[in-house]
């Protein structure tokens, strides 16, 4: 294989493949059964390795095959579109590859991350702060609450956890299930993390909290970590730091802002209110690889106090890796991996060419697309908003004119939109109502791409509820 050839080859692609991402008739993704997508592609390795012909053709069947997230169309997960710069960032990243835990290794990685973490503190309030990027924003959570459980219980660290001690979680009944899963990780058992009732909204009502923490301690038990998700999976709902705030400093338990899809609102001053009182919490998850469009993974921990990430540890001063050589604290110290992916570089890159003013109006530009979006819901006699827009997510469904199952019905748009390949949107559950939920995740959504896909669903509803109706199953 010549490989400046394929190098050559691939940066063409590269260029294709960018261009056609704006062609409204390359469809998001050209959906295949599983089944049928192992008969396109050969997927095993044979003992003889490919051609540099069949590995330009491998190429493209996985773009082919993939769906195009950065397609403006793609409207389905809490992530999308493609960041330029972050891609190049990438790009030399996987180059240079290496490893964040030593200054040795990684000088100019450490450096960029060390900026990262002061930066995206500075905006949190956290003025004695620290951080690290971690694998996604349920090793966040993870990380969060394993260290809370070592600030209450600092022996757990060398003798293991201690059933007798009871320890209880609180979060919003609308969080997102990594929280239990990090206490299944961590030996404090998921039915120990408390679901705390939401209002109309979907937010954690106070009161509710401070009565469940109030009951836990009545019986013997010990309340030790309390989240606000800023913003849930679903509605996109802000919890009330402030208020949570004054409860967890009342009973002394260790705040965490769930910010991993919603985080990123801190970069907008017309918005970043949704977050007042992020100051007084004790850790923050903020993903970039969501609102700011950064390719997965991208996610940061950020911590109130330096130090504590250094607490979780009980040895790192393994001297077959971490040398202090270099006049500075290995990043490797702060983190429960060991070797770690550099994400920070990609960050940086994208935070250099948008500047602060051009991530600022991104964010901006998400609120009025996922406004603009809520509009075309209300103004549509047969879309129904199903709760009220909070942020980023707009859920809603289709009422056609006969009585038929909605949920069904619904569902059906979705699907069929999938798989046409026009539009790709999510769903999930308020009650009992299948809602439609649509996400302004992209930077780089306009008026057209929101009417675009209002228009391939109201098609696509339309010929179901046609169809229907001729086959008198409605
Ligand atoms: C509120 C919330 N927390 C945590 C996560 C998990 O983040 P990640 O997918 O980066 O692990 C998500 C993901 O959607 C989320 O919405």
């Amino acid at each position: 294989m010549n490989d400046l050839n394929v190098l050559s080859e691939t940066f063409t692609k590269i260029k294709d493949y960018l261009a056609s991402n704006e062609d409204n008739n390359i469809p998001v993704v050209k959906f295949n059964q599983p089944s049928d997508l192992s008969k396109l592609i050969d997927f095993s390795i044979a003992q003889k390795g490919v051609s540099e012909h069949e590995f330009l053709e491998l190429m493209d069947s996985y773009l082919e095959h993939s769906v195009r997230t950065g397609n403006k169309q793609f409207l389905n997960q809490l992530y999308s579109g493609f960041n330029f710069p972050a891609f190049i960032g990438e790009v030399l990243t996987v180059l240079a590859n290496t490893s964040m835990y030593t200054y040795e290794v990684a000088p100019v990685a450490s450096m960029i991350e060390t900026e990262m973490i002061r930066l995206m503190n500075s905006y949190a309030g956290y003025s004695n702060g620290d951080g690290i990027f971690v694998s996604g924003g349920s090793n966040a959570n993870l990380v969060a609450m394993f260290s809370a459980r070592n600030k209450i219980y600092p022996n757990g660290r060398f003798s293991g956890y201690d059933n007798n001690l009871k320890l209880k979680a609180f979060i919003n009944e609308h969080a997102h299930y990594s929280i239990e899963t990090a206490a299944n990780v961590i030996g404090i058992g998921a039915k120990n993390v408390v679901k705390v009732k939401a209002d109309e909204n979907g937010c954690i009502i106070p009161a509710e909290l401070e009565k469940a923490i109030k009951d836990s301690v009545a019986n013997g038990e010990t309340p030790f970590f309390v989240v606000a998700t800023c913003a849930t999976t679903l509605l996109g709902a802000y919890d009330p730091i402030d208020e949570m705030a004054d409860i967890c400093e009342k009973y002394g338990l260790w705040l965490h802002a769930d910010g991993s899809f919603g985080g990123s609102v801190i970069l907008s001053n017309q918005h970043r209110s949704l977050m007042n009182g992020i100051e007084r919490t004790d850790s923050f998850a903020w993903n970039p690889h969501k609102l700011m469009n950064i390719p997965l993974i991208c996610s940061v921990l950020l911590m109130k106090k330096k130090g504590s990430l250094q607490f979780n540890l009980t040895d790192i001063n393994t001297d077959y890796i971490f040398h202090d050589i270099d006049n500075i604290e290995d990043l490797g110290k702060k983190s429960i991996q060991c070797g770690r992916r550099v994400d920070a570089v990609k960050l940086w890159f994208a935070w250099k060419y948008f500047g602060i003013q051009g991530y600022e109006n991104r964010i901006d530009n998400l609120f009025e697309m996922a406004i603009l979006a809520e509009e075309k819901v209300n103004q549509h006699p047969k879309l129904e908003l199903l709760s009220p827009r909070q942020s980023f997510a707009i859920c809603f469904r289709y009422i056609p004119a006969y009585t038929t199952d909605l949920n069904a019905f619904n569902l059906a748009v979705r699907e069929h939109l999938r798989k046409s390949g026009k539009s790709i949107v999510n769903y999930g559950y308020i009650g009992d109502k299948l809602t439609i939920r649509l996400i302004t995740a992209n930077g780089e959504l306009s008026k057209t791409d929101i009417n675009r896909f209002f228009e391939n669903f109201l098609t696509e509803a339309l010929q179901i509820e046609e169809s229907l109706k001729k086959s008198h199953v409605i």
